[in-house]
């Protein structure tokens, strides 16, 4: 992931949920193999959800290529910088949070395949979705609400400061981060699946999840049909069937999906994250051949917050995820630490410990120019 500093744009503000169709699992016999990758970055326009910004581009898309390794692959990179700014990959700079020490926890959109739209929501349309723990984040200054772009306002976000922490400054924030949203109806990804007339055997669909956003959690879920989870990170878990899952930034879920009635049935990707009401979609298209298609729009299982709009509604428990063959545990225990992990201050330091890495790569020279 390549991404500039806010000062120069705002590609930031996408969240992106990537999915893969019909992907294979490796098999674990699978060779160890060195793979080469090019990689070409550049500075170009697009709008993968209808607002034109300058944005890098991977090899001339966005989101870039998908680079499939194998654990325990060796991989070589060769990166072109042909941006006009120096770069490094997998540097997250944070110029404006870094003055304002705010984290800018407002985004546009919910991409997926690195399509979709911005949503504006109206204050009474906001209102049911309000979480609790927003309104207890609103109640800290009076008088506050969530932005036009559904969030929460800097001056909220201001008072989750602590103590000793440098002081929060809304006021360098330019207003158009958490202000000014311009809905737009860029086209939603579909994915086209196509039961054919003489197929009398069930018709199977197999999706990766991957979260490649950052700041959010999100629950994803298919209309009308449930969801078999096969593989989480990659390794095979025994099958757990649920009609709702819980992603986090960076995991994937590998799962499978039996489609029978024709029809267009909406994939949701809702942030259950509390700075921000956002969510996303996509479209499965599922057509039988000599069979009508119907139009009915598909019935969710989630909101625009994820929360389950019926009782039924079976919320995957990433506890349940036992892998599959059972990994063997050691029996014999060598030494036992205990490591306590939190965030320190700002979404983007970890502490263990207490302890934050006492490192930032703010200073740091890009290596890339
Ligand atoms: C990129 O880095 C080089 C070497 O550090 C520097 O001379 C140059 O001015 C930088 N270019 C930009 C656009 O920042
Ligand atoms: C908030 O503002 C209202 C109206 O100005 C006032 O009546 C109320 O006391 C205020 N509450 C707090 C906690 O300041
Ligand atoms: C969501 O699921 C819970 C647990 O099953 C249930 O108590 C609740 O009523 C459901 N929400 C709605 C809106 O049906």
């Amino acid at each position: 992931m390549v991404v500039p500093s806010l000062t120069k744009a705002f590609l930031w503000s996408n969240a992106l949920l990537s999915l893969a169709s019909a992907l294979t699992l490796p098999s674990p016999n699978d060779l160890i193999t060195t793979k080469k990758f090019e990689l070409t970055v550049t500075w170009e326009k697009g709008a993968p959800d209808g607002v034109e910004r300058d944005l890098f581009k991977v090899n001339g898309q966005f989101p870039g290529p998908v680079l499939e390794l194998t654990e325990g692959d060796s991989v070589e990179i060769n990166v072109k910088n042909r941006s006009p700014f120096n770069t490094t990959i997998h540097y997250h700079a944070w110029d404006i949070s870094e003055k304002s020490h705010i984290d800018l926890l407002c985004f546009d959109s919910i991409l997926v395949n690195g399509k979709g739209k911005v949503d504006c929501l109206a204050s009474t349309q906001q209102a049911p979705l309000v979480t609790r723990p927003q309104q207890q984040l609103l109640s800290r200054i009076n008088g506050s609400t969530l932005t036009d772009k559904s969030c929460l306002p800097p001056n909220v976000l201001a008072t989750l400061a602590n103590a000793g922490d440098a002081k929060p400054d809304p006021s360098v924030i330019p207003r158009e981060i958490f202000n000014g949203c311009k809905a737009t109806n860029a086209p939603l990804d579909v994915i086209k699946v196509v039961k054919s007339k003489n197929c009398e055997e069930d018709k199977w669909i197999m999706l990766d999840l991957i979260a490649t956003f950052s700041m959010i959690e999100a629950q994803v879920s298919l209309d009308e049909i449930p969801l078999t989870i096969i593989a989480a990170d990659g390794n095979y878990i025994e099958p757990k069937t649920a009609q709702s899952i819980p992603l986090a930034a960076g995991q994937r879920y590998t799962v499978i999906a039996k489609l029978e009635k024709p029809k267009k049935y909406t994939l949701r990707v809702s942030a259950t994250s509390d700075p921000q009401i956002l969510f996303g979609s996509s479209i499965i298209d599922f057509q039988v051949e000599a069979q009508e298609q119907s139009l009915e729009p598909s019935v969710a299982y989630i909101n625009e917050r994820g929360v389950n709009t019926t009782s039924g509604v079976v919320v995957f428990s990433p506890a349940q995820g036992k892998s599959f063959p059972p990994a063997v545990i050691p029996q014999v225990v060598d030494a036992t630490y205990k490591v306590v992990m939190k965030q320190a201050g700002a979404l983007d330091r970890w502490a263990f410990n207490s302890t934050p890495r006492p490192e930032s790569t703010g200073t740091r020279v890009a290596m890339l120019d």
